[in-house]
């Protein structure tokens, strides 16, 4: 087996240069943000918390801001042709502009990181309104994705100031989403190793897990990837690269279709996956489906779990088991025409790890849609 764990998370965050409270929320930058805050909300059960557009003196942009449990995503639209938001959707599609890390010091974060040769996207602002102030500043990442660092211990509107406190006006449910558990990248070829560094050197991670070729590889196609957490391990960024295949990897059709690097998915914690998917489905949010004979060997692999098989199988979830304890998951379709960005549901029962024993059944499935495409 070549994967290994390297490092763990440290217990404490003492001499973290860049302690992180957690993700403070995901902005994509889509080509119709009402259209797509409609489908958050009555598919997967966000609600609409705060707005920024027209209506509010916003005059360039419309942005809707999404909440479930601790998870906030932020849909922004461009108003004319000649905005830079309109540009990245050309280019990329509707995808992910910002990962935006909350931070205790704005300021601290963006010296702290440039200094490590972060580049400089947005230097340390203060923003203020009457419900208080916030200092965010902005490094960049792969591709055209940015960090945001987001300071917001002196405030105490709905989002950030320059938005207004909104209200849906679709009936919402939640499906029980919690927070983000991690989100990951797919980068250029030959471009994992460099990112690895950067997360390591500029933001002070540390890898955890490696998995090369040998552990992601089906027939056809194979991948490599790599995950780095900081410091307290709240904050975890799987890396992943295409690697040579018989066809194209999963990740190389990702790069064509998104036109670069860039946030291949999300992953977001519940405490109730069977609940969670029951209802995701029932709602049309559509899923990877893993073949029947999947579930003749998994429970060989995985031994007792909690929750009823029957269902498991039912709602074709998929289960994974390592030293601490086994987690559960599922993948959904892309979200979007593209076939770039897509939602993963996560449930930990102790696991900290990734779901590797799913790999090769989730790929397969992975090309199976590819081929549909006519992408394999
Ligand atoms: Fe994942």
């Amino acid at each position: 087996m070549s994967t290994q764990t390297l490092d763990k998370p440290a217990a404490t965050a003492t001499e973290d240069f860049l302690p992180l409270l957690g993700t403070d929320h995901v902005e994509f930058y889509v080509g119709n943000a009402k259209q797509s805050a409609y489908y958050y909300q009555s598919a997967w059960g966000y609600e609409l918390v705060a707005y920024a557009g027209p209506e509010t003196g916003v005059r360039d942009r419309a942005s809707y801001v999404l909440q479930q449990g601790k998870i906030r995503i932020v849909l922004t639209t461009a108003m004319q042709p000649d905005h830079e938001i309109a540009a990245h959707q050309v280019q990329h599609g509707d995808g992910v502009k910002v990962l935006a890390l909350w931070v205790d010091d704005a300021t601290k974060s963006f010296e702290e990181t440039t200094k490590r040769g972060a580049k400089v996207v947005m230097n340390p602002v203060k923003i203020s309104d009457e419900f208080g102030e916030v200092v965010i500043s902005a490094i960049q990442t792969y591709g055209e994705t940015i960090h945001k660092f987001v300071e917001r211990k002196n405030y105490k509107g709905a989002f950030l100031p320059g938005y207004q406190a909104w209200k849906s006006s679709v009936p919402v449910k939640s499906v029980g989403l919690k927070h983000v558990d991690h989100c990951v990248g797919n980068v250029e070829l030959g471009q994992m190793n460099e990112w690895v560094k950067f997360y390591e050197d500029v933001m002070g991670f540390k890898l955890l897990l490696t998995f090369d070729d040998k552990d992601i590889s089906t027939e056809y196609s194979a991948l490599m990837s790599k995950v780095v957490s900081n410091g307290n391990g709240y904050v975890k960024f799987p890396i992943n690269e295409p690697a040579e295949g018989r066809r194209k990897s999963q990740i190389e059709e990702y790069i064509d279709f998104y036109h670069g690097s860039g946030v291949q998915h999300m992953a977001i914690a519940t405490d109730d996956i069977i609940a969670t998917v029951a209802e995701l489905r029932s709602r049309g949010v559509e899923f990877l489906k893993v073949p029947d004979a999947y579930y003749d060997e998994v429970w060989d692999r995985v031994g007792v779990i909690k929750e009823d098989r029957d269902k498991i199988k039912h709602l074709n979830i998929l289960v994974d088991r390592d030293d601490e304890g086994y987690l559960l998951q599922l993948f959904s379709k892309p979200i979007q025409d593209r076939p770039t960005f897509f939602f993963e549901i996560i449930q930990r029962a102790g696991a900290k790890s990734f779901g590797k024993g799913n790999f090769k059944a989730l790929f397969e499935s992975i090309e199976r849609e590819q081929e549909l495409r006519g992408n394999l």
